[in-house]
């Protein structure tokens, strides 16, 4: 796993935004998995600044988004369709028919899982996979649970999730329950990992992942016996691992 401790949450963006942009010159028509969450807002905000001038284009790359609340159109202000138009996909000159986020909607949720996961198989899988963790180590909407989940699913979202995420709503009891999310099988056959973090209320999450034990109660933790993962964190997310020598900042 290669690391980069940043010192703050811009230059931890700006080196998401780098290493996001470098595979798009490298391969202009290549599948970026892509997350949501406040944590990866700054690296598409760089993204849309450096499209905007010029400096690459989106025009043949393919974008599969990692989890859909279950039951939010993709017009509510708190989809996660919706997120992405907002922050990335309105103001860039990717193709709409390009970009795939799951039907939060769809009536066969069964059916939508497995369209989902074949969907992803049919693009090659992703090339670069943009992940942000959860307090309690979730990846996507990959809840700490007795097994590691493989393909797209039905999750029930944990309680701490459902109270991290009520911020995001007008109160708690709009948060939905349940999120289609990528499983930990498409999350493993993505090329590459590109793992953010930012503030200590990740740390722990983070040196569970990096350092723990590989375990579904942690499934942050399962990117260990992935063979390219980039780590990009913040001092305070990182914190855990500066202490125990695991890595340097500055
Ligand atoms: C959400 C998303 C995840 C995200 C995580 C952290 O629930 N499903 O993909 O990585 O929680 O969110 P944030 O970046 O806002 O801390």
């Amino acid at each position: 796993m290669r690391i980069y401790c940043e010192k703050d949450y811009d230059a931890m963006s700006r080196r998401a935004a780098n290493l996001i942009s470098a595979e798009v010159i490298r391969r202009p028509d290549c599948v970026l998995g892509l997350a949501t969450g406040s944590t990866p807002e700054g690296t598409y905000k760089q993204l849309v600044a450096w499209n905007q001038r010029g400096d690459f284009s989106f025009k043949e790359v393919r974008s599969v988004n990692l989890d859909e609340y279950r039951g939010l159109a993709p017009d509510h202000d708190q989809s996660y369709r919706y997120f992405m138009q907002k922050h990335l996909f309105d103001h860039v000159d990717i193709r709409p028919e390009n970009t795939w986020v799951p039907d939060g909607l769809a009536e066969d949720p069964a059916a939508e899982c497995a369209r989902y996961d074949e969907l992803i198989r049919s693009l090659g899988y992703a090339d670069l996979q943009l992940l942000g963790v959860g307090r309690n180590g979730h990846i996507g909407f990959n809840e700490p649970d007795e097994d590691f989940m493989k393909p797209t699913h039905v999750v029930d979202l944990a309680e701490n999730t459902i109270d991290a995420n009520a911020r995001f709503f007008a109160s708690r009891d709009e948060v939905p329950k349940q999120a289609f999310t990528m499983g930990i099988g498409c999350i493993m056959a993505a090329r590459r990992v590109l793992l953010l973090a930012s503030g200590t209320n990740k740390a722990d999450a983070i040196y569970n992942a990096v350092c723990g034990p590989i375990t579904p109660r942690c499934p942050g933790s399962i990117l260990q016996l992935h063979n390219d993962v980039v780590l990009v964190g913040d001092e305070a997310a990182l914190s855990k691992l500066i202490e125990a020598g695991v890595c340097v900042c500055g």
